[in-house]
């Protein structure tokens, strides 16, 4: 099966490291256009996109943690390359929120990761549906991820948390906008060799990620990326709504 999505317009955010740097790299390779955020590391965005075409792609700077900024992203992004097609709601954070923190710290903590890994996909939704109402079509592919499914430890429950929210959220954009054409798909990794799941390493060990797996190895970015390209492509429209779990076997249910 030769993937093709020459003529699509796909937002990714959070493209400039891990798991959407490698979806953004794959959906290039498959002629889509793209439009990518970063928050701060900007030079890492520009390795990504060093040797491709310059009226393929562009970026932007923004950082979730105020989610109103999804709006003018939507906006700006339709202004410089047309209609969005499919968005890949990419970018979070996995904040460690301790029992022990202060009651400032800990509603700190749950209000951050809610604001970046719930509330900006939400406006981002909120933005984006009108636009993919009057097309009649569209596909959001979601990342959230296995905690939602299995919970996390103790100091990860706010990232937890979120990542339930993000299934409601796109479960319920599918059954509320399939007839309009809109696709909604949740794509649940488990730990994958980014940045951020180094943090986990860091605090908890190799062998805490990797003891569950039924693999051999962690997964990588680009086992993720396969899968979104195949969802972005139309050919598995009848799967909306639905949750994929790419976890190496560690969580199945
Ligand atoms: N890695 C795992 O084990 C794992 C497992 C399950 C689910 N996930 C999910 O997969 C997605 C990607 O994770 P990852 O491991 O690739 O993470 P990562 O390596 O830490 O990269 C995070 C990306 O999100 C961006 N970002 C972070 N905070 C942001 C903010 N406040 N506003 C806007 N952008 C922000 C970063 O931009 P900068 O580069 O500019 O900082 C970067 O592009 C996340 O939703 C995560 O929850 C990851």
């Amino acid at each position: 099966m030769d993937i093709r999505l020459d003529g699509q317009h796909i937002l990714v955010t959070g493209a400039s490291r891990g798991i959407g740097r490698a979806i953004a790299e794959q959906l290039y390779a498959s002629g889509a256009t793209l439009s990518l955020t970063y928050r701060q590391h900007k030079s890492a965005a520009d390795t990504l996109t060093a040797d491709w075409l310059p009226h393929r792609y562009r970026w932007y700077a923004i950082d979730f943690s105020d989610p109103a900024e999804a709006y003018g992203l939507v906006a700006q992004a339709t202004a410089d390359q047309g209609p969005i097609h499919t968005v890949v709601n990419n970018a979070g954070v996995a904040s460690s929120v301790s029992i022990d923190a202060s009651q400032e710290e800990w509603l700190e903590g749950w209000h951050h990761t809610f604001a970046v890994n719930v509330h900006a996909p939400a406006a981002i939704t909120h933005a984006v549906l009108p636009h993919f109402q009057e097309q009649g079509q569209g596909r959001f592919i979601n990342i959230s991820s296995r905690a939602a499914f299995r919970g996390d430890t103790p100091d990860y429950m706010a990232y937890a948390a979120s990542k339930g929210a993000v299934v409601a959220l796109t479960r319920s954009i599918a059954r509320g906008f399939g007839k309009k054409g809109v696709k909604a798909f949740t794509i649940a990794p488990g730990f994958t060799r980014t940045e951020m799941a180094q943090d986990f390493i860091d605090s908890y060990g190799e062998d805490y990620v990797t003891r569950d797996l039924a693999l051999a190895e962690m997964t990588t970015p680009q086992d993720i990326a396969p899968l979104i390209t195949l969802l972005a492509s139309g050919l598995a429209d009848h799967a909306t709504g639905g949750t994929f779990d790419i976890n190496a076997g560690s969580y199945v249910h």
